[in-house]
């Protein structure tokens, strides 16, 4: 669907109000007569989630109003602000509306005081919304499903909200990017066809993207990508997109883009394998953050990297024991063939090194484990450089995809040594398995680079009912966000 936000009145039909627990406030002085007794009949007290959508009989420039809940004013924040968008969003189709009036003042409270954050979580949680994933669906004759909506966004003080708004529309189209190719199935969505993707959607931007082929990962020593692909008949592919917005040192993005995860030799249980096709969203996060970088105009060199591959177990497969060796020249055992995402991300990790980069970030569904720690509300980060770290909560505050800070130590090292390689890509211990994968990720970032890796496992999709703005089920757009503002802060 699509959706306009503007500034300028048109013939909106439904006003939407939104207030904090226990608070009436003033924009509804007019309508009291229409209200107050349905509120206190229902009990509608304002709480988080709720709403109530009622005719107007007084008004002469709107015939409903929706008043939307905002829950407790002291714990309202910009996330609330996209939670509550997402929540008006949904009712108004619930509703058949095709035109909202909302005023940003309703959204001022002590936390939340910046008109322009307002217009911009608010123009990013509508248009998160507002993506579908129903192209592998036959359309269905008799669409019912408004085709358009139009909220306008006013306020009463600020004009300068066209910005904010652009920006949030910005973000948000490119999550819904990012989901979108995620979303694809494993037989529709190949290294090659990822590839394809990205070439054509920056082919008239200021990226500048290169694609190697199978031969040339071969030349350019990617053992480990070469290795993990070797099970299936698709190639793999390594993306490089090259956005120079500045003459500074680049900022890296490097995103796992498994195809799909089978586990290879290795073979996984067959309970929910199909959601191994989400097992590339490290590289749609990067794909679509360097998408929103370019259309932001962002002055910083952002350079993003996705080795992409397929694991199944052909008969060329990778079998365990067999040893790989990565472009910066270490040996890796390959003690499980499902522990393969480390395996690609080594020989990106190592490229990325030799660019001499500011900084490198990597997203990856790299362990199982992250979801038994974290769940689907966190995504998991590790770093050993605490201005990175600082910097990363900073990012996810602003953003509203949180992030927790897991240990990465000099023991979870020494737990994936191998007695026959340089590294084991499984640990020898139990426990502690997404620190161990990161510690295995350590041994091919140059020692002085800061780095740091999310784990997005658990909130790349399958996020349940707590986002608002997700479908509960399928790809989240998760760290496209986090990662253009971490791109801003090298600006
Ligand atoms: N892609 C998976 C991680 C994963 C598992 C993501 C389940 C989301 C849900 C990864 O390649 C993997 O299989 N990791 C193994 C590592 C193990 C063999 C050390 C895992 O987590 O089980
Ligand atoms: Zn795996
Ligand atoms: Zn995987």
């Amino acid at each position: 669907m699509k959706v306009s936000i503007k500034k300028t009145k048109q013939s909106e039909k439904t006003l939407a109000v939104f207030i904090c627990k226990g608070k009436f406030p003033e924009v509804l002085n007019p309508y009291k007569k229409d209200i107050q007794n349905v509120l206190k009949e229902i009990d509608f007290k304002g709480n988080k989630k709720t709403s109530v959508f009622l005719p107007l009989t007084n008004s002469k420039s709107h015939k409903y109003i929706m008043i939307l809940g905002l829950g407790e004013e002291n714990s309202f924040d910009y996330e609330g602000v996209r939670q509550a968008g997402a929540k008006m969003y949904k009712e108004l189709k619930r509703h058949n509306q095709k035109t909202a009036d909302v005023l940003v003042e309703s959204f001022v409270t002590k936390h939340t005081k910046d008109v322009n954050q307002i217009c911009q979580a608010f123009t990013e949680s509508v248009i998160l919304s507002s993506y579908k994933c129903d192209e592998f669906k036959k359309p269905k004759k008799e669409e019912k499903d408004l085709k358009e909506l139009f909220i306008c966004l006013s306020s009463n003080k600020n004009s300068s909200c066209e910005k904010a708004v652009k920006e949030g529309a910005i973000l948000a189209t490119a999550a819904n990017f990012a989901k979108r190719l995620a979303n694809y199935p494993g037989n529709l969505m190949t290294p090659s066809i990822l590839a394809n993707e990205i070439q054509e959607q920056t082919k008239n931007t200021k990226i500048k993207t290169t694609v190697w082929d199978k031969k040339r990962i071969e030349k350019e020593k990617m053992g480990g990508l070469l290795g993990v692909s070797l099970g299936s008949p698709q190639e793999p592919r390594f993306i490089i997109m090259e956005y120079k917005g500045s003459a500074k040192k680049p900022v890296i993005l490097v995103g796992k883009g498994l195809t799909f995860d089978s586990g290879g030799i290795s073979l996984k249980p067959a309970q929910a394998m199909d959601e191994m096709k989400f097992d590339m969203c490290g590289s749609t996060a990067v794909a679509g953050a360097m998408l929103a970088i370019e259309k932001l105009g962002l002055k910083a060199h952002v350079i993003g990297l996705i080795p992409s591959s397929e694991n199944m177990p052909g008969q060329n497969a990778n079998k365990p024991g067999d040893i790989l060796k990565a472009r910066n020249g270490k040996t890796m055992e390959v003690l499980n063939t499902d522990a393969e995402g480390r395996l690609i991300l080594a020989d990106a990790l190592s490229y990325a090194s030799e660019k001499k980069p500011q900084a490198i970030f990597d997203a990856a569904t790299l362990t199982g484990a992250i979801i038994g720690a974290l769940g689907n509300l966190f995504t998991g980060f590790f770093t050993k450089n605490e201005n990175l770290a600082k910097k990363i909560f900073q990012a996810g505050e602003k953003t509203g995809e949180r992030v927790w800070r897991l240990p990465l130590t000099e023991e979870h090292t020494s737990d994936i040594k191998s007695g026959i390689a340089d590294v084991a890509n499984i640990s020898s211990n139990r426990g502690a398995g997404s620190s161990t994968a990161a510690a295995f990720l350590e041994h091919f970032v140059d020692k002085d680079i800061p780095w740091a890796h999310f784990d997005i496992a658990g909130t790349a999709w399958n996020v349940h009912n707590r986002l608002e703005y997700c479908n509960p089920k399928q790809a989240s757009g998760v760290m496209v966000r986090t990662f253009v503002e971490l791109a801003r802060s090298y600006q």
